[in-house]
């Protein structure tokens, strides 16, 4: 059966997910609040629209015939588009707006663990009341992370004892206007992701990988949406052993179980810790930028992955290639606080070389592509180890050259990930 494939969202994470189709034979089309000029040539046609507007998405969907979708984003997610476009007999890989409530609320995400006993959820308690939410920061006997419950892009979190004082903390509970928080046990140790496709029950896991969320080269500096991130030739991490990584699928094995019938990407984020690997938070969508970690070493068909899904069939077993990753973002200078628009993209998909290139939020002219506010591209290098890996990504960068741009070089060089297996070393006492 010929597939029409409608991908939704036009980030970096989406273009891997186009390039996964590519070669499978399917038609695609995509539709995004901008046109991003890489999923444009891959795509039969693309369309700019509101994504979390639900009817203008299955208005495209139905003028497509599409006979699936891909979710990328967690907005539309949120906007309740999977529901439409079932309602509109069109099968979302994606899940509906009340099972992405696990990470669209993140107050509901903790409860939800602890009424379902989910191992690895930290102390945490949830707040309406902003002078109740200060009161217990006065009181609690430890540092905390303060959470918004709603989407914040990732930029909304503020910890205390490592960005933040205990006051500095209350200053941002009271001036930042959210009407719900979580206040939660700061975690210490080394984060790392993983992601399971799930679908009718069932799920299978990608390789861990470690996201730079920091703007700054040796993690400083504030939150962004994630400034790179690597993965190794085996499922787990250089700091981590496989039964860490093993700790970590039994978790989100836990939370599939306690879902009814989520479907698409469940995306772990973990902090192993002394005490091994505990939740930061779900996301109900592939990382970004993990997902350009994860769908290149793929090898098996993602539309196979869809189609089982469609059809309530087990999730296929994946195969994923033995190859280690390093992804390096390029985002506009003085990015997330003061971005500047405007700057030519000098590197292009045949430039980069043997790396892979992934466009984001740009804006393509007559004359060339060129930066907005947000994320710019990605450059990806696929090698048998993390250091090969991430010359191959520097060489690509180098070609893009630094003007109007910003990059964290450190991202996956021996150097910083000999500081995470030290750091964890530390913690386990070894
Ligand atoms: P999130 O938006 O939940 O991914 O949080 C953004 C970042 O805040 C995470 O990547 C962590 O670095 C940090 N963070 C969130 N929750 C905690 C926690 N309980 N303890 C320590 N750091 C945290
Ligand atoms: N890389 C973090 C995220 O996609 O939320």
């Amino acid at each position: 059966m010929q597939e029409n494939v409608l991908l939704i969202g036009g980030g970096g994470r989406e273009h891997a997910i186009a390039r996964a189709l590519e070669d499978s034979g399917v038609d695609l089309y995509a539709c995004a609040g901008n046109r991003n000029p890489g999923i444009a040539r891959i795509a039969t046609d693309f369309e700019t629209l509101e994504t979390t507007d639900p009817d203008a998405v299955v208005d495209y969907a139905e003028d497509v015939d599409a006979t699936l979708a891909v979710i990328g984003p967690e907005a539309p997610l949120e906007a309740g588009v999977a529901d439409e476009l079932e309602d509109a007999g069109i099968y979302a890989f994606g899940p509906k707006a009340e099972d992405a409530r696990i990470e669209t609320d993140k107050a509901f995400q903790r409860r939800f663990m602890e009424e379902n006993d989910i191992p690895g959820c930290p102390d945490f308690e949830t707040f309406d009341d902003m002078e109740a939410a200060c009161e217990f920061v006065d009181e609690y006997d430890g540092d905390l992370a303060i959470k918004p419950a709603g989407l914040t892009g990732g930029k909304g979190v503020k910890v205390i004892g490592d960005q933040v004082t205990p006051e500095e903390g209350k200053e941002y509970i009271r001036e930042s206007d959210y009407d719900r928080i979580v206040l939660e046990e700061r975690l210490i140790g080394e984060e790392f992701t993983v992601q399971a496709f799930v679908a009718n029950g069932t799920l299978e896991t990608a390789p861990a990988v470690q996201d730079h969320k920091r703007a700054y080269e040796g993690d400083e500096g504030p939150n962004t949406g994630g400034m790179g991130s690597y993965s190794d030739a085996t499922t787990a991490l250089p700091f981590m052993t496989e039964d860490d990584y093993d700790e970590a699928v039994s978790i989100i094995e836990a939370t599939v179980d306690a879902l009814d019938d989520y479907r698409g990407i469940l995306y772990g984020q973990f902090m192993l810790t002394s005490e091994g690997p505990k939740v930061i938070e779900f996301n109900a969508r592939f990382g970004d930028p993990e997902a350009m970690n994860t769908l290149p070493v793929l090898e098996t068909d993602f539309l196979e992955v869809l189609t089982a899904a469609r059809d309530g069939e087990s999730v296929p077993e994946l195969e994923f290639a033995d190859q280690a990753t390093v992804c390096k973002y390029a985002v506009p200078e003085g990015y997330p606080t003061d971005p500047e628009a405007g700057a030519k993209v000098q590197v292009d998909e045949e430039s980069a070389g043997d790396a892979l290139l992934y466009y984001a939020s740009v804006d393509e002219r007559d004359d060339g592509i060129y930066t907005t506010t947000s994320r710019s591209f990605a450059v990806v290098g696929l090698a048998d180890s993390i250091t090969e890996a991430e010359e191959i990504a520097e060489s690509a960068l180098e070609v893009a050259g630094e003007e109007g741009l910003h990059m964290r070089h450190d991202i996956g060089k021996p150097d910083l990930v000999q500081q995470r297996i030290d750091h964890v070393d530390e913690l386990r006492g070894e």
